[in-house]
């Protein structure tokens, strides 16, 4: 397709900034010699915005300065001329309460600091959790062709002489701290050994989720999620996205023209079959919505029951990291292994087909990519619920709980905040037994705010000194994607704003079937309708900021807890400012 569409350097978005002989571009073209460029070093050149999400606090993109170097080299070669732009950094584990609260922040920002600068394309940088979905969506919205450059994996943690993985290995052995199994110098040698380089969390949690998403829908190019930050590839991957990026705006190779129904559709199979985090769904809804392309709940479940999980990657898999997924043969293996499921005609950002992209794949290692015939669990990574405690919605990961969990009925014990919770979880004489169900409400998208990830509720200490480690428990909150254990999350409606979740009370029977897709609180209707008519909304969380617009524009997670006056079309102004 890209063969016959080529623009000319009068048709460059950047053009209309810089080529008018009048006073406005007078004025640009005197701020860039101010800058220091002469004319040629810019004008009829592809104008390429690198967008950065570094920030000194975010651990995870501080290889950055040094990665923008290698994309700035590449957009020269081809001929472009690059501008690095800083962005909202969204660091996963500084932001307070949750880096959710912001993820639609960094997406306004995107969108707006596309629209209104000189730019021809865009290459964006990033990586940790919401860093990937945030910049995506308003590039999306933005419409000028980019790129997507992954962050990547950091290196594989290590304490004498075990893996570690980030996350999942914090929480196991933190439960083995409080259960009084380990030292204060072994829980130190944890600390300094489970995060040993720069890049995103090495388990398949929310990072190595959302940037396997956008590599399967054909915004980075093929297999890019899966290089290491630390590997010398990932340097000749930011080259390469610079180059290619040049290309992409003469072809004008648009996020209209790779984000499909198919592409949208190929991502939520790979997710499944790559483990992925809870999060997923939330942030590929969200994605997909921006694009125009209708996905739901109902098509996130069918799509996993159908697709086997193959990645052998922590915490769905049992053994392996993301560095050891990369020397298996990475995403581009495991999706030819998965090849016939997926619309290989969809087109990419290398202006070529999926499928052409999978040519010469290979799986190294059949452990680590299993073969369709011994997958490391049956269906995909998530199952979504409904029910009277959630018509419009909750997810489980299967294959991250103790299967006994799968049917299980018993009676709730209902926590209406996180501190209440905190505190009670720690009273050894806490009234709990391996049946009780742990629930936390008011932890949702408007309750949290930002639904923070505190849906991993911390098993009772009673419990833990039994030997017990997981148990059932339900919340409107989300939980990393490092998690696991038999967690209920993104109940919807959330309990904030009155769904069924705030009319349960503690002893109420919960009952979870997972082989049915059902989540129910075994209470009669009129009962609940007369709970319904006692039932007061807590106070409003923020009177003023960036907080208030959040509450007062935050959708439910069942639809990607975007800002509804983002997925609105532009009206008269078409997206293009007046210069
Ligand atoms: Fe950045 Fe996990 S904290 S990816
Ligand atoms: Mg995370």
């Amino acid at each position: 397709m890209s063969e016959q569409k080529r623009i000319t350097p009068d048709q460059l978005r950047s053009a209309r900034w810089f080529a008018p002989d009048d006073l406005r571009s007078f004025g640009h073209r005197s701020r860039m010699m101010q800058l220091g460029y002469a004319d040629e070093e810019y004008r009829d050149r592809p104008i390429i915005g690198i967008l950065n999400t570094w920030s000194e606090l975010n651990s995870c993109h501080s290889h950055f300065p040094e990665r923008v170097k290698d994309v700035k080299r590449g957009v020269l070669q081809a001929g472009g001329f690059p501008v690095e732009l800083p962005a909202l950094s969204v660091d996963e584990s500084f932001t307070k309460p949750t880096s959710m609260l912001y993820r639609n922040m960094l997406a306004m920002e995107t969108e707006e600091m596309i629209r209104s600068h000189p730019l021809d394309g865009v290459v964006l940088m990033g990586g940790c959790d919401k860093t990937t979905p945030g910049l995506v969506m308003g590039a999306i919205t933005a419409g000028v062709p980019m790129i997507f450059l992954p962050a990547g994996p950091m290196l594989r943690g290590n304490f004498a002489g075990k893996t570690l993985g980030s996350g999942s290995d914090a929480w196991k052995y933190w439960d083995e701290r409080r259960a009084g199994n380990i030292s204060d110098s072994e829980w130190l040698g944890v600390q300094g050994g489970i995060a040993r380089s720069a890049g995103t969390c090495m388990t398949m949690g929310t990072a190595s989720t959302m940037t396997a998403i956008t590599d399967a829908m054909g915004l980075t190019l093929p297999g890019a999620s899966s290089v290491p930050a630390a590997d010398s590839g990932h340097q000749r991957l930011g080259s390469d996205s610079g180059r290619r990026i040049v290309d992409m705006v003469w072809e004008d190779l648009k996020p209209a023209d790779i984000i499909t129904d198919a592409s949208v559709r190929n991502a939520a199979i790979v997710a499944m079959a790559t483990g992925c985090s809870t999060n997923a769904v939330v942030h590929l809804i969200a994605m997909a919505r921006r694009a125009g392309v209708d996905l739901d709940l109902d098509d996130l479940d069918a799509l996993g029951r159908s697709t086997p999980l193959i990645a052998n990657v922590r915490p769905s898999g049992k053994d392996y990291l993301m560095e050891d997924f990369y020397f298996a043969g990475g995403l581009r293996a495991l999706m030819k292994q998965i090849e016939e499921r997926l619309d290989t005609s969809c087109i990419t950002v290398t202006g070529k087909t999926l499928g052409e992209g999978l040519e010469g794949a290979v799986v190294y290692n059949d452990d680590v990519i299993r073969p369709l015939s011994n997958p490391v669990y049956h269906e995909g990574s998530l199952a979504l619920l409904r029910g009277n405690l959630c018509p419009d919605g909750a997810v489980i990961k299967p294959a991250a709980c103790d299967p006994k969990y799968y049917e299980h009925e018993g009676p709730a014990l209902v926590f209406d905040s996180y501190s209440e919770m905190k505190v009670a979880i720690d009273d050894e004489n806490l009234d709990v037994t391996p049946a009780t169900v742990l629930v936390l409400r008011n932890a949702g998208p408007q309750g949290g705010p930002g639904m923070p990830e505190w849906g991993m509720l911390p098993i009772p200490k009673a419990l833990i000194k039994q030997g017990h480690r997981d148990m059932l428990r339900i919340s409107d909150s989300r939980m990393s994607g490092t998690s696991y254990g038999a967690c209920v999350l993104h109940v919807a409606p959330e309990s904030y704003v009155g769904g069924p979740l705030a009319l349960l009370k503690t002893g109420d029977i919960i009952k979870l079937d997972v082989p049915n897709r059902r989540l129910d609180m075994l209470v009669s209707e009129e009962e609940l309708e007369r709970r319904r008519t006692e039932w007061k909304q807590p106070p409003a969380r923020f009177h003023r900021g960036y907080g208030y617009i959040f509450s007062q524009h935050i959708q439910q997670a069942d639809k990607g807890c975007d800002f509804d006056f983002l997925e609105r079309d532009f009206g008269p102004a078409a997206g293009e400012p007046d210069i």
